[in-house]
């Protein structure tokens, strides 16, 4: 064996070994949204925009497109960590294709976490942040809608 066949070998057996942890912890639906996140993408000039900044520091922005009172798409981005990611994409495909009363009934952290089997203590604001994120951006829409009838 040369020596990038050993490093190959080193790296294969590293990345084995990091997946081996993270299923110790994590539950296969959220792998499955950490490998394959869903929604994560900004959307250019949505209907709604929300940016919230958790206590960690990290953000999440959340873009959405609205039709007939219903989210027809949404995004979102993130400048926190994997399980962020895996929240935003949960949370984001459980409003999308929902009306705004039934998104925000459906979204919450205890949501998130239901669906994904629970996380390790120390993410659980990460799902914190994204039904915040979400439920802002929906909140924002509703009021300005009702705002404007008035
Ligand atoms: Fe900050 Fe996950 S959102 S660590």
């Amino acid at each position: 064996m040369n020596k990038s066949d050993d490093l190959e070998k080193f790296a294969h057996d590293l990345q084995k070994q990091i997946l081996e942890q993270i299923k110790k912890q994590y539950s296969e639906v959220a792998i499955d949204h950490w490998q394959n996140p869903r929604n994560f993408k900004r959307i250019e000039n949505p209907d709604v925009y929300a940016k919230v900044t958790g206590p960690c520091g990290d953000s999440m922005e959340m873009f959405l497109q609205m039709k007939d009172d219903t989210v027809s798409e949404c995004g979102f981005q993130t400048d926190g960590c994997g399980t962020t990611i895996i929240c935003g994409s949960v949370v984001t495909e459980l409003a999308k294709k929902k009306s705004i009363t039934q998104a925000l009934s459906l979204v919450s952290a205890d949501r998130i976490l239901e669906i994904l089997g629970g996380l390790p203590d120390p993410d659980v604001h990460c799902a914190q942040l994204a039904a915040e994120t979400i439920r802002k951006a929906l909140a924002d829409y509703l009021s300005r809608k009702t705002g404007a009838k008035h």
